[in-house]
C-alpha cells in the first residue's frame, strides 16, 4: 500500500470530518494506486468526495414525506427551507414542485460536499433511474425530455440555489423552516456535531427530515417525532427539552409500523393455532416491529422463533433478533444478529446505524 496516498485521503476525509468502513477505504486505495500516475492533490480529493460517499437519491424519495409536508405547507405562505447532502438535487425539485403545486414562496438551498453533483444539480438533467418512480403524468409536467435524459422545467428552478461544500464549515446567515438531512448523519464521523448545527440553524417549531428507518439517538435530544409522519421531527427549544437522558431518548424512538388492529387479531390467532405454515414474512415482521415498539418483548421474542426457523435466510428476521436483544440490554447477542443480517443485506442503512450505535456503547 502506498503510505503517501494513504495519508493523503486520510487527511481529505479528516479535513471534511467524512467516517469510512475500513474496507471500503482499502478498495479505495488500491483503485488510486492504479491510476497513480494521472493524480493530482485536487483530483485525488474530488476522487474521495465522490467515491466514498454515496449520491444515490430520486425523486420524490420517501414520497409520504412529501404528501405530508405538502399539507403542512399550507400552514404559512413564506418558506425557506435546506436539503444538506442534496446530491443532485432531486430532493430539492421535489421540494420546489411541491411548494409550487401548494401555491407557497419558497426558497430552497442545497448544499452538498461533492462539487461534481453540484454541477449536475444545477443542470438539472437526469437519467431515467432519479424518475424511475414517476408516473407518466408527472414526468410530463415537470420534465423536458432531451434526448434520453429528463430536465426539470424552469419554473422549478426558480427560488433554487446549490451551494458546493461541506455542511459543517459553510457559514450561513438565514434561519431555515425545514432542514432535509436524508441519509448524511451516516457519514459524518461525528454526527452530533451535524445535529448541533441543524439544531442552530432550524427557527423554533422549525422540521427536521430523516431518511426512512434513519435512528440517532442525538437527534432526539432535542427533536421531539412527529407522529404523523416517521422521519420528521420538530425542534424543541432548549429550555423546554426533556429528552437529554439516555432513557427518553430511547421511548421517543420514532414509530416506523402501522399495523390494524384486524391484522394483529389474525396474526395472534393464526400462531395460538399453531399455523406456522400460513405465516407470511412481511405481516408477521409488521406485527414483531408493532411488538417492539410497545415493548412486549417476549412476544416479539415467540413470533421471531418462529421466523428464524421458516426463513432463517432472510436478513430481517436477523435485524429485528438484533433490535430485541438491543431492548433487553444485550449488545453483543444483538451485534451478533445484526451482523448477520448486514451479511444478508448491506444496504440497509438502519442496520449499520444500530451496530454503529453498539459499537458507541461497548
Ligand atoms: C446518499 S446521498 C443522499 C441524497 C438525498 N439527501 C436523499 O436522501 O435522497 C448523501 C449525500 O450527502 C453528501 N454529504 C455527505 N456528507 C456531507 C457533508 N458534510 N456536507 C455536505 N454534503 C454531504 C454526499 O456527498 C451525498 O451526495
Amino acid at each position: 500500500m502506498n503510505s503517501k496516498l494513504e495519508r493523503q485521503v486520510g487527511s481529505i476525509l479528516l479535513k471534511h470530518k467524512l467516517k469510512v468502513s475500513e474496507r471500503t477505504l482499502k478498495r479505495f486505495l488500491n483503485f488510486l494506486e492504479s491510476i497513480i500516475d494521472e493524480l493530482t492533490p485536487e483530483l485525488i480529493e474530488i476522487f474521495v468526495l465522490d467515491n466514498l460517499t454515496i449520491g444515490e437519491s430520486y425523486f420524490f424519495r420517501d414520497r409520504k414525506v412529501f404528501d405530508f409536508l405538502k399539507k403542512v405547507m399550507q400552514y404559512k405562505v413564506e418558506w425557506n427551507i435546506l436539503s444538506v447532502g442534496c446530491s443532485r438535487g432531486e430532493e430539492v425539485y421535489s421540494l420546489s414542485i411541491i411548494a409550487r403545486e401548494s401555491g407557497r414562496n419558497c426558497k430552497i438551498t442545497g448544499i452538498d460536499i461533492s462539487p461534481q453533483r453540484i454541477e449536475e444539480a444545477r443542470r438539472g438533467c437526469y437519467k431515467f433511474w432519479s424518475v424511475r418512480f414517476l408516473s407518466e403524468d408527472e414526468l410530463e409536467r415537470f420534465f423536458i425530455k432531451n434526448d434520453d435524459k429528463f430536465c426539470i422545467k424552469s419554473d422549478y428552478k426558480a427560488n433554487v440555489t446549490f451551494v458546493s461544500g461541506n455542511f459543517l464549515t459553510v457559514p450561513f446567515s438565514e434561519s431555515f423552516d425545514i432542514i432535509f438531512a436524508r441519509r448524511v448523519l451516516l457519514y459524518a464521523e461525528n454526527e452530533e456535531l451535524v445535529v448541533r448545527k441543524i439544531y442552530s440553524l432550524l427557527k423554533n417549531d422549525g422540521v427536521l427530515v430523516l431518511g426512512s428507518g434513519e435512528y440517532f439517538p442525538t437527534v432526539l435530544k432535542d427533536f421531539e417525532p412527529i407522529n404523523e409522519c416517521p422521519c420528521v421531527y420538530k425542534k424543541v427549544s432548549r429550555k423546554s427539552s426533556k429528552f437529554s437522558d439516555e432513557k427518553h431518548v430511547k421511548d421517543k424512538r420514532p414509530k416506523t409500523s402501522f399495523i390494524s388492529t384486524q391484522e394483529v387479531k389474525y396474526l395472534k390467532e393464526a400462531i395460538a393455532k399453531n399455523l406456522e405454515n400460513e405465516l407470511a414474512l412481511e405481516p408477521t415482521i409488521r406485527i414483531v416491529e408493532h411488538c417492539l415498539e410497545n415493548k412486549i418483548l417476549s412476544e416479539a421474542e415467540n413470533y421471531l422463533a418462529i421466523l428464524v426457523r421458516k426463513y432463517p435466510t432472510h436478513y430481517l428476521v436477523w435485524k429485528y433478533l438484533g433490535v430485541l436483544e438491543l431492548e433487553k440490554g444485550n449488545y453483543e447477542a444483538a451485534e451478533k444478529h445484526l451482523k448477520k443480517a448486514a451479511f444478508l443485506n448491506h444496504s440497509d442503512d438502519e442496520i449499520w446505524q444500530l451496530l454503529h450505535f453498539i459499537k458507541g456503547r461497548k
